[in-house]
């Protein structure tokens, strides 16, 4: 008899919810002699924060996972979905293709008794100045994207434009963004730049390599007055793709994708503690759980989110420091007790912040081959486990979606393969000749 397993769940969740609130990842392998057949449905529970990391090495299926993740988010019964909200920094401008099905995987999704299934719980979100550039080109945009400018620091400038703050110009800048930060008044770039031009103790040379620099950040298309709302960002049952994409071939294009990240994730972790406040009051006077992921008539204050990052080491590298590292890595160690999950995915298990190793409760790791990516991940498992991980990967059948799962809460370890698309997944195109939507139509697809 088989019998399903729900990994990241404790025993009073199990014996409380049962089945709800969990997400199906997909099916456990099992060895019988030589052959490996599919055996129990894997679950997930989403119904209390985790962080969890993916890994494998390149094409192991590390962005579909985490669109499979995304697409059981979206696909949860409305009085659990109401009070979850998926957030994923898309860099490489592959997440939108959740709008159409996967119909070029229709025989294999029969097998596993699934349809192509588009989602219209999808929201992408493109920043502002490339807003128009997408929507002429046919590519998919529902929003725009902007943040406040005076949400930077002189620090989060310095390190965009890689100036020292020792350094003439990081003076400048330091000393321009302390006054308009002083007046507590909202500014935008141009306020800067105006401020830069009134500056009585700098040098014209230092004062035009700063100006050029702020000018340069302004055809980011960003920064503004006003700036989106986190709020608008996280929406009950719904996910945000947050495409930053645009900027691969912008110059300092990874600084610009980190610090956007950071900043998001920054505002969104201080949205969250104030409203787990409020939540906390709320259960303190009505005796409810933590986390009560049915409430009926009281909703969560703010949805629990769930961040995903694909492409991480980029973001929250080993050695040096990023625009997001900051942020994110407070995210990790922090972003549990407020209600936010993140779902890592990484080719580099190796070259990844300490804390996205330790702080994982869930790992899914897809093949991996280099030694010190399963070095990573080595340590990790050893606390429990006695054999290694490379004898698990090797056992795994060479198929598309096959991962071993590691599961925290029960100290297990499943070898497993991850279910098919139910949507389009856009990781095939390369990100230079990005799909249109109308291509996709085009492919005769039924939208
Ligand atoms: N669970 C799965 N079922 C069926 N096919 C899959 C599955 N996972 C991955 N694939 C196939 O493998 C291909 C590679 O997957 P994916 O793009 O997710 O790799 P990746 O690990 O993110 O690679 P990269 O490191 O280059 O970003 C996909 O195009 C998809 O067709
Ligand atoms: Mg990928």
């Amino acid at each position: 008899m088989t019998y399903n397993i729900i990994v990241g769940r404790n025993d009073s969740d199990r014996k409380k919810l049962g089945e709800r609130g969990t997400v199906f990842l997909g099916r456990h392998y099992v060895r019988m002699g030589q052959s490996v057949s599919l055996s129990s449905n894997i679950f997930l529970d989403v119904a209390r924060p985790h962080v969890m990391l993916i890994v494998g090495k390149r094409g192991s299926g590390k962005s579909h996972s985490l669109g499979v993740i995304a697409e059981e988010m979206s696909k949860l019964p409305e009085d659990i979905s109401q009070n979850l909200s998926v957030v994923i920094f898309d860099t490489m401008g592959i997440f939108w293709t959740m709008k159409y099905p996967n119909n070029r995987d229709e025989n294999l999704l029969r097998t596993w008794n699934l349809k192509p299934e588009k989602l219209d719980t999808i929201d992408v979100w493109i920043p502002e100045g490339y807003f128009k550039e997408y929507k002429e080109k046919g590519v998919l945009a529902d929003k725009k994207l902007s943040i406040k400018t005076s949400e930077l620091d002189a620090g989060d400038w310095a390190g965009v434009f890689s100036v020292d703050l020792m350094d003439p110009v990081g003076i400048l800048i330091e000393n321009v963004i302390g006054g308009l930060k002083e007046s507590k008044k909202d500014y935008s770039i141009l306020d800067i730049i105006n401020e830069i031009k009134k500056s009585k103790t700098s040098e014209k040379n230092v004062k035009d390599a700063s100006i050029n620099r702020f000018l340069a950040a302004s055809n980011w298309g960003i920064f503004k007055k006003g700036g989106t709302e986190i709020r608008d960002l996280v929406q009950r049952g719904r996910v945000s793709v947050l495409d930053i994409s645009c900027y691969t071939h912008v110059a300092g294009s990874w600084g610009i994708k980190t610090l956007v990240t950071g900043l998001i994730s920054k505002k969104l972790l201080l949205d969250r503690m104030i409203a787990r406040k409020l939540e906390e009051l709320e259960t303190i006077e009505s005796g409810s759980g933590l986390f009560d992921l049915e409430k009926e008539e009281t909703k969560e204050e703010m949805p629990l989110v769930w961040l995903m990052i694909d492409e991480a080491h980029s973001f929250i590298p080993k050695e040096g420091k990023t625009g997001a590292s900051d942020a994110l890595i407070q995210l990790l160690r922090e972003g549990r007790q407020p209600g936010i999950s993140m779902v890592l995915a990484s080719q580099q298990p190796g070259e990844l912040a300490k804390d996205a190793i330790t702080q994982a409760d869930i790992v899914l790791s897809h093949r991996l081959t280099a030694k010190k990516d399963i070095v990573a991940l080595n340590n990790i498992m050893q606390t429990y486990l006695s054999s290694d991980v490379q004898k698990y990967l090797t056992t795994l059948p060479r198929m598309a979606g096959a991962a071993i799962l590691l599961d925290d809460n029960s100290e297990r370890i499943y070898p497993m393969n991850v279910r098919p698309r139910v949507t389009w997944h856009g990781g095939e195109a390369p990100t230079a000749v990005k799909l249109k939507s109308q291509e996709i139509l085009d492919l005769g697809f039924e939208v």
